[in-house]
């Protein structure tokens, strides 16, 4: 055997006996590379005479193209081996249980918020957002409540004092937002209408009992447009209420209210059945209030930028934890609040409980459990 056969042979061998493509890669820098043994030896083409030189060059150039193909040969064989090996080692079992030592829970509300988002994104809305720490303007004024208005009592509000002002209803005075309508405003600031917005997020007020908390969560809706008229207003708060409660039919009946944002005004409620140990909603001959909504007050557009010659618009506002309560069957909101574990256990959502109008929303069926 020729001296050039012989390394061919160690080289094959090399490539037969490696299992790990980076040692592969060794032996064809070894043997290909700039310096490796063949290379070197077709360097040695020039010094020799001619005849030789063409039997030699034929020979080495074949026995280099053999190499070549012996280790793509090669590296496929090990990648295919590789990858079978690792698809024995990660197979996952799709018929095993999900992990019942799971211990985090979704919070009601935000399990409420996410299905609250769920329904109106559905509807064609956006979501919008403002900040907690809201200035007088946007939290009252423009809302048409000018200092001094007797509204502003009734909410019961968390100024902020920047020490410099103490005439806590001047404009320049800060409060921690004591609801979301402010949202509406920044809103009409940065769009031209046709706006379709919800704005969901936290309120603040001063207050404390079964049904109030200092903090608690509101979601505000606007819509305005050249045409936006009551119907509208009606049809839309009537499909979110329904597709939230998760019922076929639901009751409902709108009473007149004051807010200064909106004229005409309205609080509408939802038939339920009121049992000593249940609240049944869709049903029987009870009432109860689930939200606040109207026309959009003109002086409200004005105040946003907005001609109220040319656009019209519809608003509500509603409590998120109140909903919460009432659709999952949580008697006290103070509990949202106490990071009680066993509280999160009972009311908690699993995280695999994804909120989605084609999917189903609660994943419970609904109603109070
Ligand atoms: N901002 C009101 C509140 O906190 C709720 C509300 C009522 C919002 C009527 C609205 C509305 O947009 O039209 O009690």
């Amino acid at each position: 055997m020729s001296e050039i056969e012989v390394i061919k042979n160690e080289i094959e061998q090399h490539i037969a006996d490696v299992q790990d493509t980076k040692v592969l890669d060794d032996i064809r820098v070894a043997a290909l590379g700039k310096k490796g043994q063949i290379t070197e030896l077709l360097k040695t083409l020039g010094t020799m005479p001619l005849e030789e030189r063409i039997e030699f060059g034929k020979k080495i150039n074949a026995i280099k193209a053999e190499i070549e193909a012996s280790i793509v040969a090669k590296k496929q064989e090990l990648e295919v081996k590789m990858l079978n090996e690792r698809l024995k080692k990660e197979v996952i079992d799709v018929t095993l249980p999900c992990r019942p030592e799971t211990q985090g829970r979704i919070h009601p509300v935000s399990k409420v918020y996410e299905e609250i988002v769920a329904i109106f994104a559905e509807m064609g809305f956006e979501i919008a957002e403002g900040p907690d720490i809201e200035d007088q303007f946007h939290n009252f004024n423009a809302l048409n409540m000018p200092p001094n208005h007797p509204a502003r009592q009734m909410q019961d509000t968390f100024y902020i004092n920047d020490d410099t002002s103490h005439d806590f209803d001047m404009d320049c005075a800060y409060v921690v937002r004591t609801h979301t309508s402010g949202v509406q405003i920044r809103t009409m600031e940065k769009k031209h209408p046709p706006i379709r917005i919800i704005a969901p997020g936290r309120t603040y007020r001063s207050d404390y009992d079964a049904t109030h908390t200092p903090m608690f969560h509101q979601v505000e809706g606007l819509v305005i447009d050249k045409k936006t008229t009551m119907a509208d207003l009606r049809g839309c708060l009537y499909d979110f209420l329904k597709s939230f409660f998760e019922v076929d039919t639901l009751p409902v009946r709108y009473r007149p209210s004051y807010f200064p944002f909106t004229e005409p005004s309205a609080e509408m409620d939802i038939g339920c059945l009121k049992t000593k140990d249940e609240l049944k909603i869709g049903a029987g001959t009870d009432w109860l209030e689930v939200l606040g909504c109207g026309m959009v007050h003109p002086n409200v557009l004005k105040a946003g930028g907005i001609d109220p010659n040319e656009y019209q618009g519809f608003a509500f506002g509603m409590g998120i934890d109140r909903l919460a309560m009432l659709k999952y069957g949580i008697p006290d909101l103070r509990t949202f609040f106490e990071s009680d574990i066993r509280w999160i256990k009972n009311y908690g959502f699993t995280p695999l409980d994804f909120s989605s109008m084609t999917s189903g929303l609660s994943n419970n069926g609904g109603l109070a459990r």
